[in-house]
């Protein structure tokens, strides 16, 4: 038997278990729309739309491979740089596939969840996002997580602050302040730890996503272009997982 691994858990508290094969929880950067399109000489829209396609194949995968959490990076807090065109075209692209396939979280056992600040997509999409969340609360199979609108340094902030309020009010004694208290403040605070990000197109960097979950996340930069990722490319990035030797900090 393999030496148990020490694991930093949700609080200050570490917990000790084996390395698992299978990561319980996954997080994509799906990059590469753009170009996927450019190289067809089709409009970038083109390409998100072929990205929502891979998005249904790799949740798919991943609640087949028991997969407990999939976190993908759907629209970021610096994507609002874009032209006002393609913010439209993605708004629409997110209104169309959760209408389309609302049916299939329902079926498949999906938990929808968002994290980020998706109220600035206006009330219409907002209001239908809550709406698919609170209609897939009670779905244990795999929970889907849409980072809509977020970035890492601004949920950090909202952290600090936080808890700035809170020392303030004299409720808290700052010196009191530790990693627990920091993670039951981010959005992603009700999930297991990530044990795998993936980002797709070759590019090498995370971009403001997950930036405090990543502390001891295993990394893979996969060449694919995110519409070409499907099954197998999931499938490669899983086998990747199984073979790294996972730490911790430990040795
Ligand atoms: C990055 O490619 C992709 C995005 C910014 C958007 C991701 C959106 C989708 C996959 C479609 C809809 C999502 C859901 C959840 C249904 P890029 O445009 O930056 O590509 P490039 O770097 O090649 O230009």
């Amino acid at each position: 038997m393999s030496d148990p691994i020490v694991r930093p858990g949700r609080s200050a508290e570490r917990e000790v278990e084996g390395q698992k094969a299978t990561p319980r929880h996954v997080a994509i950067i799906m990059d590469g729309n753009g170009r996927w399109a450019a190289r067809r000489g089709l409009p970038r829209v083109a390409g998100h739309r072929a990205g929502a396609e891979a998005v249904r194949r790799t949740m798919q995968a991943a609640a087949d491979a028991g997969v407990e959490v999939l976190t993908l990076y759907a629209f970021s807090s610096e994507n609002w740089r874009r032209s006002e065109d393609e913010v439209s075209d993605l708004k629409g692209l997110m209104r169309f596939y959760l209408e389309r396939e609302l049916g299939t979280l329902q079926k498949e056992k999906v938990r929808l969840k968002l994290i980020g600040e998706p109220a600035a997509f206006g009330n219409d999409l907002y209001d239908r996002l809550s709406q698919a969340v609170e209609e897939t609360k009670d779905n244990d199979r795999l929970t889907l997580v849409v980072a809509l609108n977020y970035g890492s340094q601004a949920e950090l902030v909202g952290a600090a602050r936080a808890l700035a309020e809170r020392a303030k009010a004299g409720e808290i004694d700052p010196a009191t302040i530790d990693i627990a208290a920091v993670e039951s403040l981010l959005h992603t605070r009700d999930l297991p730890p990530l044990d795998l990000l993936v980002r797709t197109s070759g590019e090498v960097r995370l971009s403001n996503f997950l930036l405090w979950q990543a502390a001891y996340a295993e990394l893979v930069f996969t060449d694919t272009l995110w519409p070409d990722f499907d099954e197998a490319a999931f499938a490669a990035t899983l086998a990747e997982f199984a073979r790294r030797q996972r730490r911790f900090g430990g040795r």
